[in-house]
C-alpha cells in the first residue's frame, strides 16, 4: 500500500492537475467545441441553426439528459469526412494530454453518423488514425469503444455491429448510451451476448438518471465490465456491496451530473461517498465541450465542492488505471508514475 502524504488544501488543485490519469468516459462527439463546429460547418458548406459561436454556447443550458442529447446530436451533424473525425479526436487528445491524461478510452456513436449517410469506415478510420498518431506525437495511448444508441432498436444495433465487424481491430469494446429511462439494458441482451462472443470489452451507461435496477441488469444481463455513471447505486445497499466486492468500476462524471441536474449542486455530488464505500470510482469529463470542463476541471471543481483530500486524489487516479482495458504492464507503469508524481510533489512542497 502506498502511504499518501498529507497535502494542504490550497495545494490540492495543483496536485490534481499534475498527477497522471486515465480518462475512461469521454464521448468524442461531446468534445466538439462550438468553435470547431463552426469551422467544420464552414469547411463542409453547411449552415447552422445558430448565428454565432456565442449563440450556440448560450444554448447550452440543460435541464436533464434529453435536453442535452437533442443539441449534442445537432452539433455532430457537421462531421462528414474522415478528416473531420480525425480533427475532432486530435483536438480532444491534445487537450487531454495537457491535463496529464496518459491513456484514454474514447466512446463514439456510429449511428449518429450512419443515419446521415456517413459510412462507418469514414468515422472509425478518422478516429483510429488520430488515436494512433497521438501515441507518437502526444505520448498518450488511446483506444475506441463503439456505443449503441439505446433509444434505437436492438435490430439497429445488430446492423451497426455487422457494419463495424470488418473494422474490429480498430475498437476494443462496445457501450450503450443516449436516453436511459425507458430503455433498460435488457433491451440489448442479444447484441451484447454476440459482442461478448466476439471478445469485445463490454460497458454500459446505467444509473445516470435510471434506477439501480438498470445497474443490476447491465451487470447480470449484459455482463458489462464497467458501469458508466452509476451514481444512482447508492440508493441500493445490496448493489453497493456487490460493486465493492467485485470491484466493478464506475466512470463518474461530476460536471455532467451537475449540468444535467442529476444533483442539485456539485456540493451534493456523491463521489466522495462512493469512494468511502470502497467502490472503484473514477473521474471523467463525459462531454467536455458541453459541460464546461475537461477532466482536470472535473477533478478540481468536485474536490473544491465536496472537500475531498489527497488520499481521494490518489485513489481516483489509481482506480482509473485499474479500471482501464490496457495491458497489465501499462497499468503497472502508470501506477508507478502516479506514486512518483506524489513523491515529487511532496519533495517540492
Ligand atoms: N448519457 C447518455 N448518453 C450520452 C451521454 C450521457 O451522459 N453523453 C453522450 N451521450
Ligand atoms: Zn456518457
Amino acid at each position: 500500500m502506498f502511504k499518501v502524504p498529507p497535502i494542504s488544501a490550497d495545494r490540492l488543485p495543483t496536485l490534481l492537475r499534475a498527477i497522471p490519469k486515465a480518462e475512461l468516459h469521454i464521448h468524442i462527439e461531446g468534445s466538439l467545441e462550438p468553435e470547431l463546429i463552426f469551422a467544420l460547418a464552414q469547411r463542409n458548406g453547411l449552415t447552422l441553426q445558430y448565428p454565432s459561436v456565442e449563440a450556440l454556447r448560450a444554448a447550452y443550458a440543460f435541464t436533464n439528459l434529453q435536453s442535452f442529447l437533442d443539441i449534442y446530436y445537432a452539433g455532430a451533424s457537421v462531421l462528414l469526412h474522415e478528416r473531420d473525425f480525425y480533427d475532432m479526436a486530435r483536438a480532444y487528445l491534445a487537450r487531454a494530454a495537457l491535463d496529464n491524461v496518459v491513456h484514454a478510452e474514447i466512446f463514439f456513436d456510429p449511428q449518429t453518423h450512419t443515419a446521415r449517410g456517413v459510412p462507418i469506415e469514414t468515422v472509425v478510420n478518422g478516429l483510429h488514425r488520430a488515436c494512433e498518431d497521438a501515441r507518437g506525437t502526444l505520448g498518450i495511448s488511446a483506444s475506441l469503444i463503439l456505443c449503441f444508441l439505446r433509444h434505437l432498436s436492438e435490430e439497429e444495433a445488430f446492423a451497426t455491429l455487422e457494419q463495424a465487424l470488418p473494422l474490429q481491430d480498430k475498437f476494443i469494446g462496445v457501450g450503450l448510451d443516449s436516453s436511459e429511462v425507458g430503455h433498460p439494458p435488457e433491451k440489448f441482451a442479444r447484441v451484447f451476448a454476440r459482442c461478448r462472443e466476439l471478445g469485445l470489452h463490454l460497458v454500459a451507461h446505467a444509473g445516470e438518471e435510471g434506477p439501480p435496477a438498470y445497474i443490476w441488469s447491465a451487470l447480470d444481463v449484459l455482463k458489462v465490465e464497467r458501469i458508466d455513471h452509476g451514481v444512482q447505486a447508492l440508493k441500493d445497499e445490496a448493489l453497493v456491496r456487490r460493486l465493492a466486492q467485485e470491484r466493478i468500476p464506475l466512470t463518474v462524471c461530476p460536471l455532467s451530473n451537475q449540468k444535467l441536474c442529476v444533483f442539485p449542486d456539485l456540493k451534493d455530488h456523491n463521489l466522495r461517498q462512493l469512494l468511502d464505500a470502497g467502490l472503484c470510482a473514477t473521474v471523467n469529463s463525459d462531454d467536455p465541450a458541453y459541460f464546461g470542463g475537461y477532466i482536470n476541471d472535473n477533478f478540481t471543481q468536485v474536490f473544491a465542492a465536496t472537500g475531498m483530500t489527497a488520499r481521494h486524489a490518489y485513489q481516483l487516479a489509481s482506480n482509473s488505471f485499474e479500471a482501464s482495458f490496457a495491458s497489465e504492464a501499462d497499468k503497472r507503469h502508470w501506477q508507478h508514475q502516479l506514486k512518483e508524481a506524489f513523491d515529487r510533489f511532496v519533495e517540492h512542497d
